[in-house]
């Protein structure tokens, strides 16, 4: 008899070899979605779950309301933003997630992208291959040295990108409403807000979290801001760029290039026009990927469920909070990486804004009684960025 039941929601990896290992090592059960006859057979099967594994399935408060013993829900990435994170406070669920296993991937792939925009590598290729030469290149290409470089959203992805970037000339500024100046100077970078960034950047790369205050977060106002001939690059999330607005702005010009990896919408629509933009460079949602890093990815999940199962807590926990309503929070060693989901808790249940464009207060997003107590000790700069960019959809 196992000692607890592991579901894995349909998920399209090739294997799940590695999970079994470490689920099956611990005395669980590994039951593995992809196995079964559908979505629907494998949400039956995580009604009794004790941990559930999600890679794609959106988890709605209805698919939360149904679970009767889970515990975590973790989710195979860095984002989980597909899982709702008031349901599972509600229902005392822990969110799991993977913060770092594809930190060195994401970083890479966003330089890929962005010099591919600088250097104009894409259009030049097709040029080329299909015969063409040309002495004086007829696109715009640029220079990296001597340029600035703006970074919406100073996490481990962020500085990764700033710290690969040392060395290349560039002034770098970057803007995040949870980092403190020395924190950001560390890695080179100078702490501004969102609307100086957007002026003063050629080079801007997105790096902020999925969340209700950041979507949209660089919006048409946000684009009107910035220089003509801007780069932007986004290998976060879809919805925080507004694909319509920076359609607009790279027809008029106004936006020089753009790589991104992620869309609004996933798999991005057969005919959308950023398919055929010739100034937009693509991939598919591929930022993360890499031979390790998967791996460590597959392993981290079921460790971290195999944690929770057998009585102790994730390494990573997306709401930290619920480990108030748990009653563990005394327990819990906060990684640094949990720090500015802390601060931004403590603002919500201050009532006060929690990021650069909105006013989001605590009702909008979860209860007060989810939230750390005051005192906790997350040191808060207050609303030293506040941006003033206005908001109509958060
Ligand atoms: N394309 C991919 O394959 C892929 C892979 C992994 C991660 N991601 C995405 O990359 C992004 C960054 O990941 P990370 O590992 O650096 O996360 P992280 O949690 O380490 O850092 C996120 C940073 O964003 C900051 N932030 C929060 N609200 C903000 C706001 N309103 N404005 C600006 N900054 C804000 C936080 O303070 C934090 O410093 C996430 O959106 C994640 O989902 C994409």
């Amino acid at each position: 008899m196992s000692k607890f039941k592991v579901v894995i929601l349909p998920h399209g990896y090739p294997s799940v070899e590695i999970e079994r290992e470490v689920v099956g090592g611990a005395g669980g059960e590994l039951v593995c979605g992809d196995t079964l006859p559908d979505e629907a057979a494998a949400l039956r099967e995580a009604e009794d779950a004790d941990a559930i594994l999600v890679r794609w399935t959106r988890v709605t408060p209805e698919i939360i309301g149904r679970l009767k013993r889970c515990r975590i829900i973790v989710r195979y990435g860095i984002g989980y933003d597909n899982v709702d994170s008031a349901s599972a406070l509600a229902a005392g669920i822990m969110i799991g997630h993977c913060p770092t296993y594809c930190v060195d991937e994401v970083a890479t792939h966003t330089l890929a992208l962005l010099l591919a925009c600088v250097r104009d590598v894409v259009n030049t290729h097709a040029k080329v291959a299909s015969g063409g030469w040309t002495d004086n290149p007829p696109v715009r290409q640029w220079r990296m040295a001597g340029r600035t470089l703006g970074l919406i959203g100073l996490g481990n992805i962020g500085r990764c990108v700033a710290g690969k970037l040392r060395g290349w000339g560039l002034r770098i500024l970057a803007t995040d409403p949870f980092v403190e100046e020395d924190q950001a100077a560390a890695t080179g970078a100078q702490l501004v807000d969102l609307r100086t960034l957007c002026r003063e950047a050629d080079y801007i790369c997105v790096h902020a979290p999925l969340l209700p205050e950041t979507h949209h977060l660089v919006d048409r106002e946000a684009l009107e801001l910035m220089k003509d001939g801007v780069i932007l690059i986004n290998t976060a999330r879809g919805p925080l760029l507004d694909e319509a607005a920076l359609l607009g702005a790279l027809d008029a010009g106004k936006v020089a290039a753009a790589g991104l990896d992620v869309f609004e919408r996933e798999p991005l629509a057969r005919d959308s026009r950023l398919r055929s933009h010739p100034q937009i460079v693509l991939s598919d949602h591929a930022a993360w990927y890499s031979e390790n890093s998967l791996a460590e990815l597959k392993r981290t999940v079921a460790e971290e469920a195999v944690r929770v199962c057998t009585g102790g807590l994730p390494l990573a926990i997306a709401y930290p909070e619920v480990l108030h309503k748990l009653g563990r929070f005394h327990e819990w060693q906060p990684s640094p990486n949990a720090v500015w989901q802390l601060k931004r808790a403590a603002r919500l249940r201050d009532g006060r804004t929690v990021g650069q464009t909105s006013g989001l207060t605590v009702s909008r997003v979860s209860g007060p009684e989810f939230l750390p107590p005051q005192g906790h000790g997350v040191g808060d700069s207050a609303n030293r960025q506040t941006g003033g960019l206005t908001h109509t959809h958060t």
